[in-house]
């Protein structure tokens, strides 16, 4: 909900921009500390999330690690102040100049995805006279049952080294002297609501994992990833996740051995209810079976609905109306994706009212454009 206090505030600032809630990201960092210390699992913030200043200090504060996906995130962890020794870079395409910044940073680890990864990692940190640390990204063949864009873990996603090639990975490691092999990593996808594939993850984790015990890898760090997702029709009720079910989960199903931590990788679970998409209705466009409300904000500012049709809650802020009318909200860009929501029932809606669009503090603004040459967007912070 966004409070009287905060729609004043709201409406001193030009259109369209992110509005965030740092409080409730506290509380979220609050109850992700206490549930996860628990059981002593260690939590990764996905900097691809949000990676606005404001935000990543407010995680830092709380002793999160850092999941990066490029060079530049590892850059911002470290000029943010998160430790290099709690930062993990994973990704598919590591550039060599990429993977020799980390490596001169001296990051916790390298999640590799490929067997040529491993190579180009060894002969690197060589170079560097470094031994790197690294887990095998491993493509566990589960279905997250989510968006087939961000489902990744099964065999036909680009993600990770496949069971079938331990064989030939473990007899390459024997060769490769400047990488040392620390642990597993798995990430089956991203806004998975069910727990259940969750605990099938557990099995292949605990099957993958004493597979390498018996070739003779004792393993320290197991890394689940990341991937629980919001409620995003219905942000008020449940603004924080129900992360005690969700550890829960890994205590009950994960058989981890006295020498191994836990490690989680978790982006949207913790940013995404703190942010919202503040805009101005533009125009009003009446039709015979489709009204449209035209806004200043489009995909260039949230591109979600676009690209996963994905759904967010779409609120008019400022109007007090009573009598409620179905509208397309859509945004200025020259694409007909650029849509927000079809039939929304809003009260009825004229020309500079205030929408806020919700839930949009994860994979909102980081994924903004400047398609049409749109202007940078801004971000304000409830005081
Ligand atoms: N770890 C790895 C290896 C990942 O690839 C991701 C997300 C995460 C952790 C964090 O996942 P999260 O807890 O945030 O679900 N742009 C899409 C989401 C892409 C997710 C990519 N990977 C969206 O807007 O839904």
């Amino acid at each position: 909900m966004i409070s009287e206090n905060n729609i004043k505030n709201i409406s001193k600032y030009k259109t369209p921009f992110y509005y965030y809630d740092l409080a409730l990201l506290q509380q979220t960092l609050d109850v992700v500390n206490a549930e996860s210390s628990k059981y002593n699992y260690h939590v990764h913030y996905a900097f691809k999330a949000n990676a606005n200043s404001r935000i990543i200090q407010t995680i830092k504060s709380y002793g999160l690690g850092a999941d990066c996906v490029s060079g530049n995130e590892v850059k911002c962890a470290i000029e943010n102040g998160f430790d290099s020794s709690k930062i993990v870079f994973a990704g598919v395409g590591k550039s060599d100049d990429e993977i020799n910044y980390a490596l001169e940073k001296n990051i916790f680890c390298f999640n590799c995805e490929s067997m040529q990864e491993l190579e180009v990692i060894n002969e690197l940190a060589a170079k560097q006279n470094k031994i790197a640390s690294i887990a095998l990204r491993i493509n566990p063949n589960v279905d997250a049952h989510t968006h087939k864009y961000i489902t990744t873990g099964l065999e036909e996603n680009k993600f990770g080294i496949n069971p079938y090639e331990f064989e030939t990975v473990i007899e390459k490691l024997k060769t490769l002297s400047n990488i040392k092999l620390i642990g597993l990593h798995f990430h089956i996808g991203s806004q998975i609501t069910d727990l259940s594939p969750y605990k099938k993850l557990c099995t292949r984790v605990n099957e993958i994992n004493s597979f390498f015990l018996h070739k003779g890898y004792d393993l320290p760090i197991i890394n689940v990833g990341g991937g629980v997702g919001i409620n995003y029709h219905e942000p008020d009720k449940e603004a924080i996740i129900n992360f005690k079910a969700y550890f829960k989960v890994f205590h009950d199903f994960i058989e981890l051995r006295k020498n191994q931590q836990l490690h989680f990788e978790l982006g949207r679970a913790i940013v995404a209810q703190c942010g919202n998409l503040i805009s101005k209705v533009l125009y009003i466009k009446n039709g015979i079976n489709t009204n449209f409300a035209i806004l200043d904000a489009g995909m260039t500012e949230l591109i979600r609905p676009a690209l996963y049709q994905a759904f967010h809650k779409i609120e008019n802020i400022s109007s007090s109306s009573k009598s409620i009318v179905k509208y397309d909200v859509v945004g200025p860009i020259c694409e007909s994706s650029d849509c927000f929501g079809k039939a929304v029932e809003l009260p009825e809606t004229k020309r500079g009212d205030i929408i806020a669009i919700r839930s949009a503090g994860a994979y909102g603004e980081v994924m903004a454009s400047k398609y049409n040459l749109r202007d940078d967007v801004r971000s304000y912070f409830s005081e």
